[in-house]
């Protein structure tokens, strides 16, 4: 890290970080002083008398082993009320309770392609409305803005394409028209950005992803800065009933506790991956903000702690080398998900993105070619290792593939020019109906693929 604001701001909240997360929960136990938080399996508790509650009632509406995880991801985050929810998708939908039929949410166009589909898909039944901009574009951002949006959704660095927005700006403009803004925090994690210190109001996880860490729990975390807005959806998460479970609970705060120590070894492999890749021959384009030519290189390097270790690229050669590169890798997962431990490999237009039209996904600039990778925490070595064998082994089968095809061309034009004619055109137009079988398959209807 070169920044040196940024090295300071590493220092200050690692050290509270790492603390914050071991001790989140430690010595709660008042029976019988076990270390570690137990985990409360039970779906209700007794009352002491005729309208006498104790804290805890019924495990929807308040859960013990529930709560001390949402506060803990409270406290990391430095905000208020935290509640926890049965997946990340239900923190983003539980936003959506603070919308009614007149107002708007606007999302920016390269948000998580689940949070795209449900956005858009209850504003075309008229719940409420969307409108979906490039927040990097001032104009754009300006007019929707004019348009005095209730919520903004912010999400930096963005998913797949890793483009960073200034939070601390576009929360500003948005406290001016009377808007709430919203940062989905998932791909950094409180250890590497906290949005509220930046002037959120609100900021969510998907938690399986890097809070859990361990690819073995579905969760979400939704933390507000102020009480009273934190007890509204507090109400809602209780009223709709996407509270999440204990046993989930349990595990996400266990895997918390070395979220500190995972994120620096996720985040110092990754930026060797990121290096590694922006010098291969078989790559056309690296997307991870902490290469200086990132475009919005100083803004990450302002607003976050570290650049994380999620990080996208353009294959050359197409959806071919990518479907190549997946065939002849060995310890990557061709897996949805990112931010456990091991290192997973995935094509976002047709696996995480697919709940977006592929209008949209061009639009978002996710094209065939683009692969996205969530650098684990093996030797870094050994992930180097594997990314270049598959790309090297992708490259030459793609090469092999277009000889053979270049021979068959050759081999027309030894014939008298008129076959030639013929042949060619035949040639032409099976590559012509092959390319738009390739195309077609990959478009991906709203309704096809529940990713
Ligand atoms: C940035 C981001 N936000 C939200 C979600 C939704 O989380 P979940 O899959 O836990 O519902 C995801 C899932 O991949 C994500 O990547």
């Amino acid at each position: 890290m070169s920044h040196s604001n940024q090295q300071q701001n590493t220092n200050k909240s690692a050290n509270k970080l790492a603390t914050t997360t071991v001790r989140a929960g430690i010595n709660t136990d008042l029976h019988h002083g076990a270390v570690v938080a137990p985990i409360h399996l039970s779906s209700t508790y007794s009352l002491k008398g005729f309208n006498e509650k104790r804290q805890f009632d019924y495990s929807r509406t308040g859960n013990p082993t529930r709560s001390t995880f949402a506060q803990a991801i409270a406290d990391l985050e430095q905000g208020c009320v935290g509640i926890a929810t049965s997946t990340g998708m239900a923190a983003v939908h539980l936003l959506c309770q603070l919308l009614s039929t007149d107002d708007r949410v606007l999302i920016p166009h390269d948000c998580y392609g689940g949070s795209y589909r449900l956005f858009t898909h209850l504003a075309k039944r008229g719940l409420f409305k969307v409108s979906v901009v490039d927040q990097n574009d001032e104009t754009a951002l300006a007019q929707a803005l004019a348009l005095k949006p209730k919520l903004v959704l912010i999400e930096t660095p963005s998913n797949p394409l890793l483009r960073i927005v200034d939070i601390e700006k576009i929360a500003a403009a948005s406290h001016d028209v009377g808007a709430l803004v919203a940062v989905d925090n998932t791909f950094l994690s409180p250890a590497l950005q906290q949005p509220l210190l930046l002037g959120a109001d609100i900021v969510f996880h998907s938690t399986t992803k890097y809070i859990n860490g361990h690819s073995d729990v579905l969760g979400g975390v939704l933390v507000t800065k102020d009480k009273v807005l934190g007890e509204e959806l507090a109400w809602w998460a209780n009223c709709i009933g996407i509270t999440g479970s204990a046993f989930d609970s349990y595990l996400a705060l266990r895997g918390l506790k070395t979220l500190a120590v995972r994120m620096k070894q996720h985040e110092s492999n990754a930026e060797q991956v990121a290096k590694f890749l922006q010098n291969h021959p078989a790559i056309e384009q690296v997307y991870f903000p902490g290469l200086s030519e990132h475009p919005n290189h100083d803004i990450a390097a302002r607003q976050q702690y570290g650049f994380g270790a999620m990080l996208s690229f353009e294959v050359k050669g197409g959806v071919a080398a990518v479907k190549g590169l997946f065939a002849n890798l060995n310890l990557f997962t061709l897996a949805q998900s990112l931010g456990g431990v091991e290192s997973l490999i995935s094509h976002p237009s047709t696996m995480t993105h697919a709940g977006m039209e592929l209008k949209a996904q061009l639009a978002a600039g996710i094209t065939q070619s683009l692969v996205r990778i969530s650098v684990g925490i093996e030797d870094v070595e050994d992930i180097i290792n594997d990314l270049d064998a598959g790309l090297c082994a992708s490259q030459k089968e793609c090469a092999s593939q277009q000889e053979t095809s270049h021979a068959t061309h050759v081999n027309l034009e030894i014939n008298t020019a008129d076959i030639a004619k013929k042949q060619n055109n035949a040639v032409e137009q099976n590559n012509k109906n092959l390319s738009v079988k390739t195309a077609s398959s990959q478009l991906t209807p709203a309704y096809n693929g529940f990713w």
